[in-house]
This record gives C-alpha cells, structure tokens and sequence, in this order.
C-alpha cells in the first residue's frame, strides 16, 4: 500500500506546512522490495556515495528507479520527509522526477522515474559499449538541456537550489536522449560529517569550482563551473580524468587551458558550423 505525505491539516499523516498543497509518496519498504525482487542483484544498476540504485516495477507496471540511501539513518522520518517534500515538487523536462520514497524504521529510500538510456558517464564517456549515436545534434540537446534543467534550479526555484554536484553521472538520459539532471537538492539529506563525495565539501574532484575547493564557497557558479567541465566532456566525449592515459594527457582540463586550447576552439567552431549547416537543410 502506498500513500501521500501531505502538508497540512487535511491528511492523516499531517504535519504542519507552510500550506496544503505539496505531497511526497510515500512507498512502504514492502512494496519497493517486490518492485526490485528483493534488491536482486541482477537490478542492481548503480552504486553512488549515496547507497545504491535499483531498477524496479511497480504493481502498476511503472518502471521506477530505486535509491537506497546508506547514510541517512539518524535523519528522522519528518525531517526526512520534510526535505523530499520541496524537491517532490519540483518538475522540469530537464530534471529527474521523485516519484517518491519510503522512510520505513531506519530505511531511507529515494524512488525516481527510471531512465533507460542510463547516465551520460556510462554511455558517452565509458569505457563499455554504447550503442547510443551521440552525433553533435544529439551532444547539443544534451548540452543545452543541461543548462535548460540548471538554469531552472538556479533562477526559477524559491528557494534557489545549488546542485553542487554537477557531473556526467548525474545527468541521465531517456529514450529520446532528453538529458535529466539528478541528485538536485540531496545535499542536506546527509549529515554534514557522512557526506559521499570524494572531498570535504559535496562535489566530485574534476568538476569542482576552485573557490568551491579551496573555501567551500557554494555559489551558482560553482556550478557554472562544473557545467564548463561536463561541456568539454560531451564536447570530446572523453572523462575530465583518465589516469590510463600518458601523464601529459590525463586531464582534459589542463589539455585545453594550455598550447590545445585554440585547436580544442578552432575544431569546435568547425563542428558547430557543420552544425548549423545540417540543421538548415530542409
Ligand atoms: N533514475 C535513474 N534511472 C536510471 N538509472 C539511474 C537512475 N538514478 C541513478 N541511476 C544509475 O545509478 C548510478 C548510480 O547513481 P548515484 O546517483 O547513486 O551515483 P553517482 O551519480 O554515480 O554518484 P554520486 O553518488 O556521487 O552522485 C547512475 O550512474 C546511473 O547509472
Ligand atoms: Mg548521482
């Protein structure tokens, strides 16, 4: 049985809100357990800082991805359902939808739509076989659906959300390849002293804004930033870092901002121009 969490007077499981209006639902763990065969393995598709992603069914046939948080355990349910309830409600193209969650004895659960063409780290940049086509057409929609879906969480949100972890594994694509930003909003889901990221502050090393690395300053452009270095990873369809490579090659950023960068400049305009040649003929 599932139900809805709702802000307000008129439901059961009321809390105080600031109105009525938003609703998180909420699975039970029963009902995510048969949706992922009891977290199989064999639905295991992910594992990230935050605990690891199932793929599931719902009864009603609903593919859902499933986010076992790991860390989350001291967070109490309202708290907990408090925090879901503003990111619940937040729906964008360029944007993972919740679907819901479960906040069952010490189970913290995320459930999100299920995008089948995976995450762009897996398809575009890794070291497996993809058999998505990503010509520049395809890198295009991606790239400006990216800053489409952050614009959103920059400038249209009340509160404005920070990502702060804007990465190649957090944009996910569906069948359409319409990338989709995800893990918005989750920072304050973790206590501040069991954060997953790979530094003290919640980003991953590669992506991360300098001022962001050195102070800990968290601003938009700390963002813009991380967006900057996923640009030149659809760009080159190659990781920020690849440590199998040369010494001399192994991060693209360095490769760009030195002797590279005008060729890196120049073979973009050329792809842009074949672009926008491609797109005017009728
Ligand atoms: N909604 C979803 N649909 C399909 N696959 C997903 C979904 N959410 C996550 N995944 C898969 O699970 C993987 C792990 O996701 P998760 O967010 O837990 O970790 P991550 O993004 O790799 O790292 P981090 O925890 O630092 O964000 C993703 O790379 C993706 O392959
Ligand atoms: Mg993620």
């Amino acid at each position: 049985m599932d139900c809805c969490f709702m802000f307000g007077r008129r439901s059961q499981h009321a809390v105080e809100g600031d109105d009525g209006e938003h609703s998180v639902k909420v699975f039970s763990y029963n009902e995510l357990r048969k949706a992922t065969q009891d977290f199989s393995g064999a639905n295991k598709i992910g594992e990230g800082g935050f605990g690891s992603v199932f793929r599931g069914m719902l009864k009603d046939g609903t593919l859902i991805a499933v986010k076992v948080l790991s860390a989350t355990s001291r967070q109490g349910v309202r708290e907990f359902l408090t925090e879901l309830t503003a990111i619940s409600d937040i729906k964008h193209e360029n944007l993972v939808t919740l679907v819901g969650c479960c906040a069952e004895g010490s189970h913290r659960i995320l459930v999100y739509n299920y995008l089948e063409k995976n995450s762009l780290s897996q398809t575009l940049l890794g070291s497996g076989y993809s058999s998505i086509q990503f010509n520049w057409r395809a890198r295009v929609k991606i790239a400006v659906g990216v800053a489409r879906g952050l614009a959103f969480l920059h400038e249209e949100i009340r509160p404005h959300i920070i990502h702060r972890d804007i990465k190649a594994s957090n944009i996910l694509l569906d069948k359409d390849l319409t990338p989709k930003i995800s893990d918005f909003g989750l920072a304050r889901l973790l206590p501040a002293n069991a954060t997953h990221v790979s530094t003290r502050v919640a980003g991953t090393l590669g992506y991360l804004a300098p001022e962001y690395a050195i102070r800990g300053q968290v601003t938009k452009k700390s963002d813009i930033y991380s967006y900057g270095v996923l640009l030149l990873e659809i760009v080159s369809g190659r990781c920020n870092t690849n440590t199998r490579l040369p010494c001399e090659d192994q991060f693209l950023l360095e490769k760009v901002s030195s002797t590279y960068l005008q060729a890196f400049i120049d073979n973009l305009n050329t792809k842009w121009c074949q672009l926008h040649t491609e797109a005017t003929i009728p």
